[in-house]
């Protein structure tokens, strides 16, 4: 199997373009930032190439702006950041994508650096269109994706780009990233339990049916947990749902018999009329039309900390409830301490991956250890479940 080619440190790229795809989308409200982690991580390898005096042209999305243009789900607040904390000039190019765009980076001075606004702005970003990739391609001469947790994305600046530079690399975050998770999965001990959370419902669901023969258990918390509930006959008042899962959550409970991966979803939980209010804990059968199910309740918190006692291989993406309102983070902060403990305790391998997880667990009071924190989400999933992910066999 050909390896993924990582950028050489010794390569000298003095005065050559770099396109450097990060994964920049953190968590914003009102234009300020929640969670700066993900920006804090890519900080040392932008300086890096900016000490090598290459030209850098950093592309991100944030948010899903579906191709709109969408002030809320704007950069400008990433550029701010990235401007405090580098020491060179950095530019934010917010213009249109055409053929003459490399006269508009024609400016760019060894060691300086353009953020480019939102790619997903482009409807072409989702679409991988091939024109928009030879575009964005010819901004460089070489290509570095180090977004591992996009890397699953079959997009323009992910995938097709690579089609059209010279050369394409990934990154040192994206190489750390992997070889943590190879480790884990080399020496993963049963049983293995697969925690899965959050409201990405439509990228993580279709990924439970491959990992069902990977684990042992599978504990599904967060809104993922609100379809499990309807596929139960159970009401869910205004809880966030997926359409269409039926037939995939019957797949699921068929395979998982099939390779006997026990299945546990919450038997109570945390509901609220609003996103803001304060928790009522319920049984299932008893939510009202206008609640919404925000948290796990007691019982299931419980059950899921025994779950993860008797593991001796934790994986865990998304988070147990809407973390937040911490009103509603209670699951998610139980069960990150009883994924610590155990690590520290009785060597447990854990691997956290996610978005919202880190978020989640930054927010956590207690001082928390595990194996190892990724920052994808979805693409931890997929890569677990041992896919070729689209932006990873470009770079092979
Ligand atoms: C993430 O937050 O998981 C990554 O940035 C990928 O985002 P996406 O799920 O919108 O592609
Ligand atoms: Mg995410």
């Amino acid at each position: 199997m050909d390896k993924i080619k990582f950028f050489p440190d010794s390569l000298d790229i003095q005065n050559q373009k770099i396109i450097l795809r990060l994964d920049l989308n953190v968590p914003l409200i009102d234009k300020i930032i929640q969670d700066d982690t993900r920006i804090v991580l890519c900080l040392p390898f932008i300086k890096k190439l900016v000490e090598k005096k290459a030209k850098i042209i950093i592309i991100s999305h944030l948010g899903r702006p579906k191709g709109l243009k969408d002030p809320e789900l704007s950069l400008i607040p990433v550029y701010k950041y990235l401007k405090k904390s580098l020491q060179t000039n950095v530019f934010f190019f917010m213009g249109n994508l055409d053929e003459d765009v490399q006269d508009k980076f024609s400016h760019l001075k060894e060691g300086e650096i353009i953020l480019m606004e939102n790619i997903r702005y482009f409807k072409e970003e989702s679409s991988n269109d091939e024109k928009f990739s030879k575009t964005l391609g010819s901004l460089g001469d070489i290509y570095i994706n180090d977004a591992f947790s996009c890397s699953h994305r079959k997009q323009a600046s992910i995938h097709n780009i690579t089609k059209f530079v010279k050369r394409s690399f990934a990154g040192p975050l994206l190489k750390k990233e992997i070889n943590a998770i190879n480790l884990v999965i080399q020496n993963k001990k049963e049983p293995v339990t697969c925690i899965i959370g959050g409201s990405k419902i439509s990228t993580k669901i279709n990924v439970i049916t491959s990992l069902i023969k990977k684990v042992n258990n599978l504990v599904i918390v967060g809104a993922m947990a609100n379809n499990f509930f309807v596929h139960k006959n159970l009401k869910i008042g205004k809880s966030l749902i997926e359409k269409n899962t039926e037939e995939i959550i019957k797949k699921i409970y068929k395979k998982a018999k099939e390779h006997k991966c026990e299945i546990t979803i919450p038997e109570d939980c945390m509901v609220s009329s609003s996103f803001t209010g304060v928790g009522n804990s319920k049984s299932l059968d008893k939510i009202e039309d206008d609640e919404i199910i925000l948290d796990i309740g007691p019982k299931t918190i419980k059950n899921i900390k025994d779950i993860i006692s008797l593991s001796n291989t934790v994986l865990w993406n998304g988070p147990a409830g809407y973390f937040e309102n911490e009103n509603f983070m209670i699951g998610t902060n139980a069960i990150a301490e009883e994924i610590s403990k155990n690590t520290i305790k009785k060597s447990l391998i854990s691997i956290l991956g996610g978005g919202d997880t880190l978020s989640a667990i930054k927010k956590c009071k207690s001082k928390l250890s595990f194996t190892h924190l990724s920052t994808a989400g979805g693409a931890f999933l997929e890569y677990i479940e041992g896919k070729d992910l689209p932006g990873l066999g470009v770079l092979k």
